[in-house]
């Protein structure tokens, strides 16, 4: 695919309508991360800079196609106008008569954010007129929203289509995830190692069936494992397994055998009689979990051989925690994966909401090479898909 930088768009004069990935947590109307938002300030600088205007659009939570006023980015509005250091108006609406004005009136180095593009029920259903409404009011065309581009939405791949070919463009952020998972899935270093954790194996099935083929070696930690491990035939006691997915995950063992890819589960858990942090934990001799009790985190071995094998590699893609980190008891295992992946001198790539929480959370964010701002976009790449909000970006 060919995709266009900022830098070959013609921005002097122009304005720029620019799709950003603004979804950030709030409680009680106050940002609680401002991650995805500082991701967008470079190619946001850089529009202005070159003498163009912006009109942002994003959206935030999942409100029901109209207005509502716990959704409102004005919270992100306030934000943005601190971080980029010029006011920024917020829309009253996501399109209209008002919006336009407000938008033809945009002078060089100026940004209107719309409302939250959810508020009208056309974003989600990708309605062409909504789409049309959006490329109306701009020059050019930018996606920033890397964590959106799973999403065949108007402002997504509806808007984008309506560009030609040197008037849409990729930011920085969203070049930089097409980069880093290119890297990743068509031309690790060998050895690559992936670590996949989380609660599902059905939320993970599409990713390991596609990574099966690519890696040298898959660590399985998390809930996930116990499913596995179940396939295998070891006892899991009070574990959370997917009993409808026991017999998939037994392909999967299958399959890795067949194809000469290294599948670790764990070798020791940490256990507990219940999922809280005062509950009694104690960790396991084996593989083992005995009645009564739940895997909680993998245990210090299998923390250790992971480990081991991280260190080895070239390349490394994480997707999802080793147990339960929220819970101070529960995260050693993934906290000692963090340190594993910031030290590998391999090309390192974190993804997924969790994972990247606890990447955060372990401090050694730094030096992670790359770390994905997007959950459900990054494992639609890792699955080996195809994303609208790209491929609608092609030249
Ligand atoms: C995300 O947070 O993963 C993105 O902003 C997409 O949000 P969505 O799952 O509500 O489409």
């Amino acid at each position: 695919m060919a995709i266009r930088s900022v830098e070959q768009l013609d921005l002097a004069g122009k304005r720029a309508f620019v799709r950003v990935d603004f979804n950030v947590p709030l409680r009680d109307g106050a940002i609680q991360d401002d991650t995805r938002i500082q991701a967008a300030l470079p190619t946001l600088r850089k529009i202005l800079a070159a003498g163009g205007s912006a009109v942002l659009a994003s959206h935030l939570g999942r409100p029901k196609g109209k207005p509502d006023p716990a959704f409102s980015l004005a919270p992100v509005r306030t934000r943005l106008a601190d971080l980029l250091g010029i006011p920024v108006a917020l829309a009253a609406a996501v399109v209209g008569a008002e919006v336009r004005a407000a938008a033809d009136a945009l002078g060089p180095g100026q940004a209107l954010l719309l409302e939250n593009v959810r508020f009208h029920p056309g974003e989600t259903q990708n309605d062409p007129e909504l789409a049309r409404q959006f490329a109306d009011l701009a020059d050019c065309y930018i996606n920033d929203a890397f964590g959106t581009c799973h999403r065949a939405h108007a402002s997504t791949a509806g808007a984008a289509a309506l560009f030609s070919p040197e008037r849409r463009a990729a930011g920085d952020l969203l070049l930089r995830e097409i980069q880093a998972f290119d890297r990743v899935l068509h031309a690790p270093q060998k050895p690559f190692v992936a670590i996949l954790g989380g609660a599902k194996v059905s939320d993970k099935m599409l990713v390991i069936e596609n990574l099966l083929s690519r890696v040298d070696t898959l660590l399985i930690g998390g809930a996930m494992a116990y499913t596995f491990l179940a396939a295998r035939g070891v006892a899991v006691g009070d574990s959370l397994v997917e009993p409808d997915k026991v017999e998939l995950a037994g392909n999967i063992l299958t399959r890795a055998a067949d194809t000469g890819t290294r599948l670790l589960l764990p070798l020791d858990h940490v256990i507990a009689t219940a999922v809280n942090a005062d509950a009694e934990h104690r960790s396991t001799e084996s593989a083992a979990v005995p009645a009564g009790w739940k895997g909680v985190d993998i245990g210090p071995r299998t923390a250790q051989a992971y480990a081991a094998v991280v260190a080895e590699a070239r390349t490394v893609v994480w997707n999802g925690p080793m147990g339960v980190f929220e819970l101070a008891p529960f995260a050693h295992g993934t906290f000692q994966l963090a340190e594993a992946v910031a030290r590998c001198p391999g090309f390192t790539v974190v993804g997924g909401g969790d994972s990247v929480s606890a990447i955060n959370r372990s401090g050694r964010a730094n030096d992670v090479d790359h770390i994905s701002t997007g959950g459900g976009a990054s494992l639609e790449l890792l699955e080996g898909k195809m994303l609208p909000g790209i491929a609608a970006l092609d030249a």
